[in-house]
C-alpha cells in the first residue's frame, strides 16, 4: 500500500476495522469524530444535519432517484428480485456518497463490510445518519471543490476500475433457458440472418451438469471445445455463468477437493454449512480465505482451456434458498401449526415461518470465514462475499490465461470489487419504471468505480413488450455493459422475434457506430478516475436547474442523453443547460440535426428514434458498424461536430 498523496482525505477509525481490500492507498488516521458529523456512542450512529439545498449522490446500486435524499438505504447484499421503491437493499454495497449543496461539497466512504444503514432524511427529513450494525468502521471524509474532484480523490483511494476486453462493449444476448448448443446456434443464426450485430451469447445455469460449477452437460453440449471454436468463427464469445454454491455430491472434484482441504464455510461446530441453491444442497467456498480463493479461482481453467474468455458470477450475496439447519426448524414449527386453528394472527405467523426459509438473516449468522487468519462470523463481513468471489477469479486469470483479457462481472459487489470486474444490476423486471431506474442507477455505480455496468435490457422478470424493449435498447446503447437478458418462463425477447426488426437492427448498429466514442470515453474515465455517466449537475455547477434533473445524463465528455422511458410517448421534455446540437438518430447513417438554444424544449422522438445532444466544441465520431466489435474500423470515422 502506498500513501495517498491526497491531502483532502481524512480517515477516522471506530472499533477494529477489517482490512476489507476496498482501499489501496494508505492514509494515516485522524483522531476524534469525522468532520461535519456528530457521533452517538450509545447507538453507534453518525449524523450530519443536511443543509436545505444539500443533495446526496452515490451509494451505487440502489433504488430511487439520482439524488438519494429522502429514503433509507441499507448496505446488505440481498438476493431480492423485487426492486420496488420501498426496498432498502439490493445486491450491492457501495458505501460512497457525495453531499452537495451546489457550493459546499464533501464525500464520505464507510469501509465496513457488515450491514450499514444510511438514513438520508427518512427518519428526520434534515438528518443524514449512518449506522453500522457492528461499528468496526474506517470512516473517510473527502473534501474538494466539486463532486468530480472528490470522486477522483476517492477513486485514487480505492484503485483503478476494471477494463474489459473491447468486444465486451458489443451487444450480448442472454436468456435463462438456452439449454443446448442447438438453442445457442439458433440465437446466433437469428441475429446473423437479420444482420443485427452480436458479440456475446451468455450461457445460464443450464449448460452445467446438474448445476455443478465448472462442468458441462455432455449431452446438451457434446464437444464443447469445438462448439466454442465454432461460435468464435461466427465472431461470438460464449459467456458462461458461475454460481457461488458448490454442489454436495460424492465424486464431484470441486466438492471433494473443497471438503478435503477445508475450503468451505464452516459453522460454529466446525462442520461445513449446508445450504441449498440451484444444484440442491451446496457448500459455500470460503473466498475470504486466501488459499480457498486461489483454489476456486484456478477452477475457471476448465473453461478458459476450452476457449472461454468471459464469465458472470452469480448468486454470490450469497443467495440461500434454505439452510439444512433452518429448514429443520421450519418443519418443526409447521408441525406445531398443524395442531392449531389458524386465526388471522396465526395465519400471518404461519406465513412468516414458511417465508423465512430463503435468505434468512439468522442463516447469515450460522457460518464463518477464515479472513486474514481469523475466524470471522459471516454477517460481520457479509458484503465482501461477492467481491472476493470475483477477486478470486480475476486474480487467477493472470495465472491461467495470462495472455487474455477476460470479461468478468458479478451480481453482488462491495466497494473495491470495481478493480476486478463489472456488475450487472440483477433481476429487474420488464417495467417502464425499471428502465428509469437503470438510468438513475448509472451515476451512483460510476462514482463507486463500477464503470463496466448495466442492467438486463428489456427486463429480466415478467413479460416485455416491443416498445419497452426498443426504448430500453435506446438507452442501453450508451451503457458499457449492453446485455439483453430474461428469466425462464417469460416472453422471449431476442430482438429478431419482434416485428420491427429493421428498427432494432438500426439501433444495435448505432451502438456499434458509437463504440469508438464509448470505448474512448470509458477508458478516459477508468484511467483518470472519472465518470463515464454523470448527472448534469456535476458538470454544470452554476445551473440551478441541472440539480433536479433525474432523467438526462452526460455520457462521456461530448454527449448528453435524454432517453424516452415512458409508454406511448413520442417525445419528451429536455432541458439544455447550454446550446447543443441535437442529433436525432434513426440509424447511424440516418439522422437529422438541429442546434438548439439553452433552455426547455419539447423534443419529438418516435419509437425508433434516439436523442443525442452534442455539447459545444465537441465532436461525435461515428464508425461504420460491423457484425462484431473486432471488425469495426476504428480509424475511419465520420464526425458530427458542434
Ligand atoms: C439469478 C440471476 C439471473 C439468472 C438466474 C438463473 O436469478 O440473477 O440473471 O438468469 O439466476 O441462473
Amino acid at each position: 500500500m502506498e500513501y495517498a498523496h491526497n491531502k483532502y482525505i481524512k480517515k477516522y477509525e471506530f472499533g477494529n476495522p477489517y482490512d476489507t481490500g476496498a482501499v489501496v492507498a494508505r492514509i494515516d488516521k485522524t483522531a476524534g469524530i469525522p468532520d461535519r458529523f456528530r457521533f452517538d456512542a450509545e447507538t453507534d450512529t453518525f449524523s450530519y444535519t443536511m443543509k436545505e439545498k444539500d443533495m446526496v449522490f452515490g451509494l451505487g446500486e440502489t433504488v430511487r432517484g439520482i439524488n438519494k435524499r429522502g429514503w433509507i438505504y441499507v448496505s446488505n447484499n440481498s438476493d431480492d428480485p423485487v426492486h420496488d421503491e420501498n426496498k432498502t437493499s439490493l445486491y450491492a454495497s457501495q458505501n460512497f456518497f457525495v453531499v452537495d449543496d451546489g457550493k459546499d461539497v464533501f464525500g464520505v466512504f464507510i469501509d465496513n463490510p457488515g450491514s450499514v444503514t444510511f438514513d438520508i432524511g427518512y427518519t428526520d427529513a434534515n438528518v443524514l445518519s449512518i449506522h453500522p450494525e457492528y461499528n468496526d468502521t474506517s470512516f473517510y471524509v473527502i473534501e474538494g471543490a466539486s463532486p468530480l474532484e472528490i470522486i477522483r480523490s476517492f477513486r485514487e483511494l480505492i484503485g483503478k476500475s476494471y477494463i474489459p476486453p473491447i468486444w465486451a462493449f458489443g451487444y450480448g444476448q442472454s436468456r435463462w433457458g438456452y439449454k443446448t448448443a442447438g438453442d445457442i446456434r439458433e440465437v446466433a443464426a437469428g441475429y446473423k440472418e437479420l444482420g443485427i450485430p452480436l458479440d456475446m451469447i451468455y450461457m445460464d445455469i443450464d449448460y452445467m451438469q446438474d448445476f455443478k460449477d465448472f462442468t458441462i452437460n455432455p449431452e446438451r453440449f457434446p464437444d464443447f471445445e469445438n462448439f466454442v471454436k465454432e461460435m468464435k468463427t461466427e465472431g461470438i464469445h460464449l459467456v458462461p455463468i458461475i454460481d457461488a454454491g458448490v454442489k454436495i455430491e460424492e465424486g464431484y472434484d470441486v466438492y471433494e477437493e473443497g471438503k478435503a482441504n477445508g475450503y468451505f464455510c464452516k459453522k460454529e461446530n466446525g462442520e461445513d454449512l449446508v445450504a441449498a441453491v440451484w444444484p440442491g444442497k451446496v457448500h459455500f467456498p470460503d473466498f475470504l480465505n486466501e488459499e480457498a480463493s486461489r483454489w476456486f479461482g484456478e477452477k475457471y481453467k476448465v473453461l478458459t482451456d476450452a476457449g472461454i474468455e468471459g464469465f458472470w458470477n452469480d448468486m454470490n450475496e450469497p443467495a440461500i434458498f434454505y439452510t439444512e439447519d433452518h429448514l429443520k426448524e421450519v418443519f418443526a414449527q409447521v408441525k406445531e401449526f398443524e395442531q392449531k386453528e389458524l386465526d388471522i394472527w396465526g395465519f400471518f405467523d404461519f406465513k412468516d415461518v414458511v417465508g423465512s426459509i430463503a435468505n434468512n438473516p439468522e442463516d447469515y449468522r450460522r457460518f464463518y470465514h477464515e479472513f486474514h487468519g481469523q475466524k470471522v462470523r459471516h454477517d460481520r463481513v457479509h458484503n465482501l462475499y461477492g467481491f472476493y468471489m470475483t477477486k478470486s477469479a480475476s486474480e487467477s486469470f493472470e495465472k491461467i490465461c495470462p495472455d487474455k483479457q477476460i470479461l468478468m462481472f458479478s451480481r453482488a459487489s462491495y466497494t473495491g470489487m470495481h478493480r476486478y470486474g463489472g456488475v450487472w444490476t440483477g433481476d429487474n423486471c420488464s417495467r417502464w419504471s425499471h428502465l428509469l431506474m437503470n438510468i438513475q442507477m448509472m451515476p451512483g455505480l460510476n462514482m463507486n468505480g463500477f464503470l463496466y455496468s448495466g442492467a438486463d435490457i428489456g427486463g429480466f422478470g415478467g413479460n416485455t413488450t416491443e416498445d419497452l424493449m426498443m426504448r430500453w435498447v435506446e438507452f442501453g446503447i450508451f451503457t458499457p455493459l449492453f446485455r439483453n437478458h430474461s428469466a425462464l418462463g417469460t416472453r422471449e425477447q431476442e430482438l429478431y422475434r419482434f416485428d420491427r426488426k429493421e428498427d432494432f437492427r438500426h439501433l444495435i448498429e448505432l451502438r456499434y457506430a458509437l463504440i469508438p466514442y464509448i470505448y474512448e470515453e470509458f477508458i478516459k474515465a477508468a484511467e483518470h478516475n472519472g465518470m463515464y455517466m454523470m448527472p448534469l449537475s456535476f458538470v454544470y455547477r452554476e445551473d440551478e436547474r441541472c440539480r433536479e434533473i433525474e432523467d438526462q445524463l452526460l455520457a462521456g465528455e461530448a454527449l448528453m442523453i435524454a432517453p424516452v422511458y415512458e409508454q406511448n410517448k413520442t417525445g419528451r421534455y429536455v432541458y439544455l443547460p447550454e446550446a447543443m446540437r441535437l442529433v436525432r438518430f434513426r440509424a447511424y447513417n440516418d439522422y437529422d440535426t438541429e442546434v438548439l438554444p439553452k433552455g426547455d424544449h419539447y423534443i419529438k422522438a418516435a419509437l425508433n428514434e434516439v436523442l443525442v445532444f452534442l455539447r459545444p466544441g465537441k465532436e461525435l465520431p461515428l464508425a461504420t458498424p460491423a457484425r462484431q466489435v473486432d471488425r469495426i474500423n476504428r480509424k475511419e470515422l465520420q464526425r458530427i461536430s458542434f
